[in-house]
C-alpha cells in the first residue's frame, strides 16, 4: 500500500514537471515564416476548399487566439483531432514550431 502510494505521489509530480516544461515553450512570431510555407498553400486562400482526401473547407486561422491554434495543432498531432492533411502535418511540427506558428497567426488580421 504504502509503496503503490510512493508511486502515485512520483507519477502525479513527473507530469507536473512535464506541464510546466510545456509552458516554458514561449512562441516567437519572427521564427514562423518559413515554418508556414507549407500551410499558406490551404490555409492563406479566403474560401478555399480542398479536394484531397475529400472536398472540405479550409478554416481561417489567422486572427484566432494563439491558445486556440496551438489546442488545434497539438489535437492534431496527438491524434485527438481527425483530419488526415493536418495530422501528417501537426506530427512534423515541434512543440516549439507550434508556439511559434500560433504566436504569429493570432497577430494576423481576421479579414485576410
Ligand atoms: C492540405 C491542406 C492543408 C495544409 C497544407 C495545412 N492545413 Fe491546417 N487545416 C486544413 C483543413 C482541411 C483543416 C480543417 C480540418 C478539420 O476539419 O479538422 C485544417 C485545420 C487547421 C487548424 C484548426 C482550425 C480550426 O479553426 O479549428 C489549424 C490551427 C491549422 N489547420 C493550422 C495549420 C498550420 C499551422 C499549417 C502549416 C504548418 C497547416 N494548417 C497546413 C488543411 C490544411
Amino acid at each position: 500500500m504504502k509503496i503503490s502510494t510512493a508511486l502515485l505521489v512520483l507519477a502525479a509530480g513527473a507530469s507536473m514537471a512535464g506541464t510546466a516544461g510545456a509552458a516554458d515553450i514561449v512562441g516567437n512570431p519572427k521564427a514562423a515564416p518559413n515554418k508556414i510555407e507549407q500551410c499558406i498553400g490551404c490555409h492563406g486562400i479566403p474560401e478555399y476548399k480542398g479536394t484531397f482526401p475529400e472536398v472540405y473547407r479550409v478554416p481561417k486561422i489567422g486572427g484566432q487566439s494563439a491558445k486556440y491554434i496551438e489546442a488545434a495543432l497539438q489535437a492534431y498531432k496527438k491524434g485527438d483531432r481527425n483530419h488526415p492533411s493536418m495530422r501528417g502535418i501537426a506530427a512534423s511540427l515541434s512543440d516549439q514550431d507550434i508556439a511559434d506558428i500560433a504566436a504569429y497567426y493570432s497577430q494576423q488580421s481576421p479579414s485576410k
